[in-house]
């Protein structure tokens, strides 16, 4: 039999660090009042990290794309896919994965976006791996690459204190030992109102919203239940419980869902790794940030057990269950 496995993480943050003191003192020159206490008691976040105006996803995905590419020890030239998760393309086309095909300079691959918001990753990362298990690819790049601070409502409150701008990315490649042991994914499209940017461009100009809208509650309730009821999904399918898992890497939005999903998988919170604090939400590029850190911090080491769960607009959720 023929699986995928990661064989490299790397990921990049761009260089404006923002604390959410700052963020309140840009926002109270507008009128809109928050505060540092409010931030944290409510998200865990503490601060984010937003793009210069010149950089796109692309420029985000390049350096996380180089960097998982040397941890692999793989050259660019080497892979045969190029899948990018992303809600916020560089453009309407070509894709963030041609573009990213061209910084890296290795013409000739399959090169595609996924977008399923914040479930991006695990998406295309589901993808990848059942590509490289068909034989249809070997050497497969897959980054979560987003700017959602180029579609923050900084009116919103409720909104614009919850997200940052950054990138991961993993090298899967084929192995005759599972390293991806099993992966699920879904959508409910009852719920595209409660979490959505419904603007489009059409003859010119922007038509509808560009900007992000959320309700907050009602994503909050609706994601802490799909998220454990597909984390047991795939720990079945992959014939383990879940004592099995030793790290749990949900999407980083809020640290109350996150820790809510780990009670209910009975995993002690010191599993549950936690970069939300400091990238705030970064929609598709937060579990591979989240893993590259557990990864370059010693956390994670090869032959553990990880949960990846992936949770957003559309109504998007999944799972991936890998040995690392
Ligand atoms: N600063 C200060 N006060 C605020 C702020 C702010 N930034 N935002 C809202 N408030 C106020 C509200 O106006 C409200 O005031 P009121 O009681 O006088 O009306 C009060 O705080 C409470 O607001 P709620 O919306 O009830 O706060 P809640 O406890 O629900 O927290 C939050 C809001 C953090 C958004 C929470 O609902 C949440 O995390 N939801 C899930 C969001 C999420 O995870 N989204 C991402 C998943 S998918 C994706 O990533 C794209």
């Amino acid at each position: 039999p023929r699986y995928s496995r990661i064989l490299g993480t790397g990921s990049f943050l761009p260089a404006d660090r923002v604390t959410n003191q700052a963020l309140a003192d840009r926002l109270a020159a507008t009128g809109i009042e928050t505060s540092d206490d409010w931030i944290v008691e409510r998200t865990g976040i503490r601060a984010r990290h937003f793009a210069a105006p010149d950089q796109a996803s692309s420029d985000l995905a390049y350096p996380a794309a180089l960097a998982a590419l040397e941890a692999a020890g793989i050259q660019a030239d080497e892979l045969d896919l190029i899948i990018v998760a992303t809600s916020t393309p560089d453009m309407v086309f070509p894709s963030t994965a041609c573009l990213l095909q061209k910084k890296l300079g290795a013409f000739g691959c399959a090169a595609f976006d996924v977008q399923a918001v914040c479930a991006g990753f695990v998406y295309a990362l589901s993808v990848a791996d059942s590509m490289i298990k068909s034989g249809a690819a070997s050497k497969a790049l897959v980054v979560g690459a987003e700017v959602f601070s180029r579609i923050l409502d900084f009116k919103d409150r409720t909104t614009c204190v919850l997200f940052g701008d950054g990138a991961g990315a993993v090298v899967l490649g084929a192995s005759d030992t599972p390293g991806i042991l099993a992966t699920e994914l879904h959508a409910d499209a009852r719920h595209t109102d409660i979490l959505c940017t419904p603007g489009t461009v059409s003859g010119g100009q922007v038509l509808g919203s560009p900007l992000l809208r959320m309700d907050g509650q009602a994503v909050f309730k609706l994601a802490v239940g799909v998220l454990d009821k597909v984390a047991r999904s795939v720990l079945d399918k992959a014939g383990l419980t879940d004592a099995d898992i030793d790290w749990l890497i949900p999407h980083q939005a809020n640290i109350r869902i996150m820790q809510g999903t780990a009670k209910k998988l009975r995993m002690p919170l010191d599993k549950l790794i936690v970069t939300v604090d400091e990238h705030g939400n970064t929609s598709a590029a937060s579990v591979p940030l989240a893993l590259d850190v557990a990864v370059r911090s010693g956390r994670v080491k090869r032959g553990d057990t990880v949960m990846l769960e992936g949770v957003g607009g559309g109504f998007t959720w999944g799972a991936a269950l890998l040995n690392y």
